[in-house]
């Protein structure tokens, strides 16, 4: 499979990437990167699921991108202040043309029209609910008030990073999680998306926690838990949940676990974060997570657990607790 725009734009558009390299920010596992010159390109992305696979597919991946370039693409995330930044760095970088690609939900539009009040915007191509288009004449300066800062301070003194989740502030279900956790938990914990480290600071907070684990796919919210959390106890893991084996059984595994990826509601990766939870757990251990009350966790939970019940919640959130796990080996 093609890509919709890119594919329209280097077959008829006018677009072409030259002879050197092509820095590309963003990219995600769910859209087709065929279009561009593999053996030229450098994939610059933190998610650990998809440096995996995409180093399988035998791409060169790095966290930041490294050396020059005489091209870039940018796949828009979500983040507006994110896609910015990356677009900045981008021009910066890029000897050539800066293609951005991102569909409507990704907010294409307004940036195009940002883009537009300070340069030249060429050929715009419109297909499959977005936009694809290429700049060339701009300079970093043109978007210096683009750039952003690696890290912010936010409350209670948490170092974030742009695009990060709960960026600008501590996650009320996550502040919710923590009131309902009780003084006890064992000596070995686990935070499964421990994103910029809210839950674990937290967690240490108990002198009788020998070790926590915080794993954490999104390279940028590692690195902040790395500065918020300074504990000796702490050891941090940029990894795919879904698939982490802690090297001894837990007493306790604490998470808000994700439920996207992308814009779409995706249950299934709560849900595969509760089966990891009920892998690494020993015989006597707990589950204490948090979620939007409307995600459907209990079946899974009550196929995992023998002991399910929620111990707090509002009308928004519902805190999950959930004992003996049942064994189906690790
Ligand atoms: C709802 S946030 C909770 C973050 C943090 N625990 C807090 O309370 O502020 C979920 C976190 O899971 C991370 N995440 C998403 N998919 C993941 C995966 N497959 N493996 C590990 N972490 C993942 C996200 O990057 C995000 O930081």
């Amino acid at each position: 499979m093609t890509h919709p725009r890119l594919s329209l734009a280097l077959a008829a558009g006018g677009l072409a990437f030259g002879d050197g390299r092509v820095a590309v920010f963003g990219p995600r596992a769910d859209v087709s990167l065929r279009d561009l010159p593999q053996a030229r390109c450098q994939l610059i992305t933190g998610f650990k699921p998809d440096v995996d696979l995409f180093e399988q597919q035998g791409w060169d991946v790095a966290v930041a991108p490294e050396g020059a370039f005489t091209a870039a693409m940018v796949f828009l995330p979500r983040a507006k202040k994110l896609a910015k930044a990356m677009i900045h760095t981008a021009v910066a970088l890029s000897a050539g043309p800066v293609v951005i690609d991102g569909s409507k939900n990704e907010g294409v539009d307004s940036l195009l029209k940002d883009l537009r009040k300070r340069g030249v915007v060429e050929n715009v191509i419109s297909k499959a609910h977005g936009k694809l288009f290429w700049i060339t004449g701009f300079t970093a300066a043109d978007l210096a008030d683009w750039q952003a800062p690696e890290r912010q301070e936010i409350d209670e003194g948490f170092e974030t990073a742009p695009g990060v989740f709960s960026a600008d502030g501590i996650d009320p279900a996550s502040r919710l999680l923590v009131s309902a956790l009780p003084d006890k938990l064992g000596k070995h914990v686990a935070d499964l998306g421990a994103g910029w480290g809210y839950l674990a600071r937290n967690i240490l907070t108990r002198e009788k926690v020998k070790t926590l684990a915080l794993v954490e796919s999104d390279h940028a919210a590692i690195t902040c838990a790395q500065a918020n959390v300074r504990d000796d106890r702490a050891t941090f893991h940029w990894a795919d949940a879904t698939a982490w084996r802690s090297e001894r059984l837990l007493d306790a595994v604490i998470m808000n676990p994700p439920f996207h990826t992308g814009r779409a509601v995706e249950p299934q990766l709560g849900q595969a974060f509760i089966a990891t939870a009920a892998r690494n757990l020993a015989q006597s251990g707990q589950l204490w997570m948090v979620a939007n009350r409307h995600l459907p966790y209990e079946t899974t939970l009550a196929e995992r657990f023998l002991d399910v019940k929620e111990i707090a919640g509002d009308n928004r959130f519902k805190v999950l607790h959930a004992a003996r796990p049942r064994r189906s080996g690790r």
